[in-house]
């Protein structure tokens, strides 16, 4: 029997949501119930090397180098949809890395499931539009649908049940209007409780949910407007707004979720200081205690600046908006 073999590279930026996706309308085929608008960080990004080949018995998954039973059987699963769409059953290689760390509300699902729809089915043969990856993507993570496209980007919620038009698409690129995100690490440790969990304890039990769902639109659509028009003074209050409401959402779910720490809360107090002071700055918190502070680029040193003094600061990263995710030769 001839050995058969194919590889695949890609590069995806990990994304930050600016209306914020929380809740699923369908697990199966993870259809979210609100639709999101995010940026893509050019700083963050995973790199994800698929190598389909008749010599494996099973998929050998390694993320930043190491083997995680419950990973590798997501990762699989979601083999699983390129291998049935491309015709094939081939085992694969899985090797990605992030260059931040891994499932500490820093969207390495985001990215990475992003990097391994755009490797995956590169390496299947498969020749999927943009639009049929983020939908792919979407299967293995609901952010990871935004992280294929680069600067603004929408994901749309959705109304068929197939999930055929449940995908994100790009709104603005990112040199049509720079914006620049000071990230402040508080802790590294992976979540506790993910975002599967927390988004179905959260519709199952807090009486927010059903108006977080029905005033989703509103928000979409103001921040798309802020977007258009370049406010960026609209687009920050609507950043915060959004995350404060989701955050509401999460603490009304029984039991609540507390995703933050005390240095997350120093530093919301913080942002909001120097907003008073005159920078313009506002921050955006995802499931997770790191804190995203959100400026225009001409004040990101003073920006950075101000939030590395805030106790309980372990790092800070500073990014610019990210490109698409794209093929590289290479890890
Ligand atoms: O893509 P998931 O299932 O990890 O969910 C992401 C949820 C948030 O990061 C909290 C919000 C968002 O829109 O990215």
């Amino acid at each position: 029997m001839t050995e058969e073999s194919s590889s695949a590279c890609a590069r995806a930026h990990s994304n930050i949501a600016l209306i914020k996706y929380w809740g699923k309308r369908e697990q199966y085929l993870n259809l979210p119930a609100v639709g999101s608008i995010s940026v893509a960080l050019d700083a963050l990004y995973s790199e994800t090397q698929v190598s389909f080949s008749s010599t494996l018995a099973a998929d050998d998954v390694q993320l930043d180098q190491h083997t995680n039973a419950k990973s590798t059987q997501r990762i699989s699963a979601f083999l699983d949809l390129i291998r049935h769409r491309a015709g094939m059953d081939l085992r694969a290689q899985v090797r990605s890395r992030n260059n931040f760390p891994t499932g500490a509300g820093l969207a390495s699902s985001a990215s990475g499931f992003a990097a391994l729809a755009l490797a995956g089915a590169q390496a299947a043969g498969l020749e999927l539009s943009a639009r049929e990856l983020s939908i792919l993507a979407r299967q293995g993570s609901g952010s990871a649908a935004r992280s294929l496209f680069g600067g603004y980007v929408e994901m749309h919620r959705g109304e068929g049940n197939k999930g055929e038009d449940a995908y994100a698409e790009p709104l603005l690129d990112a040199d049509a209007w720079p914006l620049h995100l000071i990230i402040a690490i508080t802790d590294e440790a992976p979540k506790k409780i993910d975002s599967t969990q927390g988004m179905q304890s959260s519709a199952n039990s807090s009486a927010f949910y059903p108006a977080w769902v029905d005033s989703s639109p509103d928000d979409l659509a103001a921040m798309r407007n802020a977007i258009e028009q370049r406010n960026f003074t609209d687009l920050g209050e609507l950043t915060e707004y959004s995350c404060l409401k989701m955050h509401g959402l999460m603490l009304s779910a029984n039991p609540g979720l507390l995703y933050w720490n005390a240095a997350t809360v120093a530093l919301i107090h913080r942002v909001r200081e120097l907003r008073q002071d005159g920078l313009g700055v506002y921050f955006t918190i995802d499931a997770g205690p790191q804190v995203k502070a959100l400026c225009r680029p001409q004040d990101s040193d003073a920006v950075a600046d101000a939030l590395a003094q805030v106790p309980g600061v372990k790092a800070l990263r500073s990014t610019g908006l990210g490109p698409a995710a794209h093929l590289i030769d290479s890890l």
